[in-house]
């Protein structure tokens, strides 16, 4: 966040009571009952825990012990057995939920379709048997590389169905990151589309596989699904790919769920960190199903006969929790849209609102931002009066922003639940329940029940209220990350070590500044490692950095986050070149593209700078603060005795 939004941030004063409306018919709609809940979750949070677990889900098998905490190693409802597609499917299809909507989806060129809980079930029914066909065996690792069409969605609760955890892929990823990321998780088939649309252009999705995967670039993987979506023409390599809708008419619509072990690996979901290789974050099934049951119920204050859309990809865990599993699992309507907002359809969004008569509506500060620079006209133009309830998540929200959420797109009557949580969390952390928690804009207010946070400095003191710190979790939760894929020391050193373990708790290290107020509420202020967050996605500076060395004409890079009035941050590169090389607007262009390429057009760096050398400490560390504050066009601020060579700056300035 820009120094000015931190400030608008810590002023913010103004608090909105729910409406007494929307508590009367709540789930959790009165204060007692949540205290009682909130009471209940903190004396005894594993208690609290598998109370709901046996209330909410269904188990093929009951757990022998709740937890077991080996830090920083949990399992949750151990040796239970338990598919979390049975709890998203087949337990709702002997009910009336029968026939009701489970995704209801809009695609890009404006074709829609719905498939209920029935048809859900038999279509990932079908596609489950095609994967066990194409040799996919319980454990095996499945790529999933798609567009936002219904399939992504059928190709991850297949997956779910016969145990293969997958790992998706978002679609915007480069040939290059795709193949890390399948040779990381040493995938056995990868599930994918002819191409996607994407901001009125067809980009190939299936194309980008092959590149990933020519000359035995991923060996593990000897199958390729392929959905027809655009019918592009595309290469179909015999014996190693086949076409979805010629297989599908030969599977039978029924593949029991796999009985599958409570700590099961359920999915690989691969995100940015400090260093140039993103890492797999590892979830497992019993306590992932549980928490993203409990948090999408009750944030969402989902009720039966709602529209709820989550307008995330599939590829970020938003889209995992939020999309698919949370609302399936509770047998709702999901919404499920292709595109997303482009200068040839700016209102796109609030004419899928008015159309589906959406409920529920989930997006990001990013996006809302852009709204506001559209114009209300566009919101206006339509009819917005089935909301009843707000969310954000994936940044910092500014209370300007918040107000214009509340009042332009709520009418003043609806609830907003600013979610904080991450990737690693599994489900959301932070956040209010609309029902009973007064909100202020820019705060997510307070943890849900259950979860344990403070805020501390480095050697793990609480800070007092209203003094920023270190954001922190301090007790196990059912949906947290159990390790990173293939490296656990990673996964120790990374989130529990940066604070200290004391009287034997260990906590776990968010990565986020955060302040908490007199009132007890949460203000997240942003990263405070080398992960940036453009347009609510992340990106590590290193990542970046290791695109653009890997040019032939750069010698050196450093990546810096530069506030941006909408993305949030955008991406400012600092690059010193080879020797033989001079720096041209063209040469400027070919390193955006380059970028592009190596990472995804969401990892183009806005600008990027030549200079001759980069601020570095007397050690030889660049001093990213220093660059930061260029970037921002600020003043150089805090001490500059350690740099080696002040002349360095002058030169940058200019
Ligand atoms: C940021 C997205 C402030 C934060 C679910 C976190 C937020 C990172 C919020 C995780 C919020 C997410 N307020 N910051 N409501 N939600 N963040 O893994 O910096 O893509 O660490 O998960 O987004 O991003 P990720």
């Amino acid at each position: 966040m820009s120094q000015s939004t931190i400030e608008s941030v810590l002023q913010e004063k103004r608090l909105f009571n729910p409406p007494r409306d929307f508590s009367s018919r709540a789930t959790i709609g009165s204060s007692q009952h949540y205290e009682e809940l909130y009471q209940k979750a903190s004396s005894n949070p594993e208690q609290f825990w598998a109370e709901l677990a046996q209330q909410e889900l269904h188990w093929f098998k009951p757990w022998d012990k709740i937890l077991d905490w080996k830090p920083p190693f949990a399992q949750w409802f151990v040796n239970g057995k338990i598919n979390i597609t049975y709890n998203c499917l087949d337990r709702h299809l002997t009910t009336e939920r029968r026939n009701k909507a489970a995704l209801i989806w809009e695609g890009e060129p404006g074709d829609s379709r719905t498939l209920t809980y029935a048809q859900l079930h038999r279509e990932v029914c079908q596609m489950a048997n095609a994967m066990k066909q194409l040799g996919v065996c319980k454990g095996d690792r499945v790529g999933i590389y798609m567009p936002m069409i219904p399939e992504a969605a059928i190709a991850m609760l297949a997956c779910a169905r016969i145990g293969a955890p997958h790992t998706v892929v978002f679609g915007g990823f480069s040939a290059q990151a795709l193949q890390d990321r399948l040779l990381d998780a040493e995938a056995k088939l990868v599930v994918t589309a002819d191409s996607g649309y994407r901001k009125d252009k067809i980009v190939p999705l299936k194309a980008q596989v092959d590149r990933a995967l020519a000359d035995n670039g991923v060996p593990s993987v000897t199958n390729v699904l392929v959905v027809q979506r655009t019918k592009e023409k595309v290469s179909m390599e015999p014996g190693r790919d086949h076409w979805w809708h010629e297989v599908q008419p030969e599977m039978s619509g029924h593949c029991p769920a796999e009985p599958m072990d409570s700590e099961d690996m359920l999915f690989i979901l691969y995100t940015s960190g400090t260093t140039g290789k993103p890492k797999g974050v590892v979830h497992t099934t019993g306590g992932y199903n549980l928490y993203t049951h409990m948090t999408t119920k009750w944030i969402f204050d989902l009720q039966e006969t709602d529209v709820y859309w989550c307008t995330a990809d599939v590829g970020w865990i938003t889209g995992h929790s939020y999309i698919v599993y949370g609302p399936l699992s509770n047998g709702a309507t999901s919404l499920m849209y292709e595109g997303v907002p482009r200068p040839s359809n700016p209102g796109c969004f609030w004419d899928i609102v008015e159309k589906y008569g959406v409920n529920i509506f989930y997006t990001a500060p990013t996006a809302i931002r852009a709204f506001i620079k559209m114009g209300e006209h566009l919101p206006k133009a339509r009819d917005l009066s089935s909301l009843r309830l707000l969310g954000t998540v994936g940044e910092p929200i500014n209370p300007s922003a918040w107000m214009w959420y509340h009042e332009v797109i709520g009418g003043g009557r609806c609830p907003i639940v600013d979610t904080w949580w991450q990737t690693e969390t599994g489900g959301i952390m932070i956040s209010p329940l609309p029902g009973v928690t007064p909100t202020k804009p820019g705060s997510a207010t307070r943890p849900f029940p259950g979860i344990i946070v403070d805020v501390v400095d480095l050697d793990g003191n609480p800070v007092e209220d209203n003094e920023g710190g270190y954001l922190i979790i301090k007790h196990p939760w059912p949906s947290m990350m159990r390790t990173v894929h293939k490296d656990p020391d990673r996964f120790r050193r990374t989130y529990w070590e940066p604070i200290s373990p004391r009287d034997n708790q260990h906590f776990y290290f968010a990565g986020d500044g955060a302040k908490r107020d007199e009132d007890g509420y949460y203000w997240v202020m942003g990263r405070v490692d080398d992960v940036i967050n453009v347009s609510g996605h992340r990106l590590g500076t290193m990542e970046v950095e290791s695109a653009l060395v890997s040019h032939p004409a750069v010698a050196e890079a450093a990546v810096v986050g530069r506030p941006d009035e909408v993305k949030g941050e955008d991406i400012f590169a600092f690059v010193t070149l080879e020797g033989n090389y001079t720096g041209s607007e063209s040469l400027v262009q070919e390193l955006k593209q380059h970028v592009v390429q190596e990472i995804g057009a969401i990892a183009r760096p806005g600008e990027i700078r030549f200079t001759d050398a980069m601020p570095k400490t007397r050690s030889g560390k660049i001093m990213r603060r220093l660059l930061r504050n260029l970037a921002a066009g600020e003043e150089i601020g805090g001490d500059t005795s350690t740099l080696e060579d002040r002349s360095v700056l002058d030169k940058l300035r200019s």
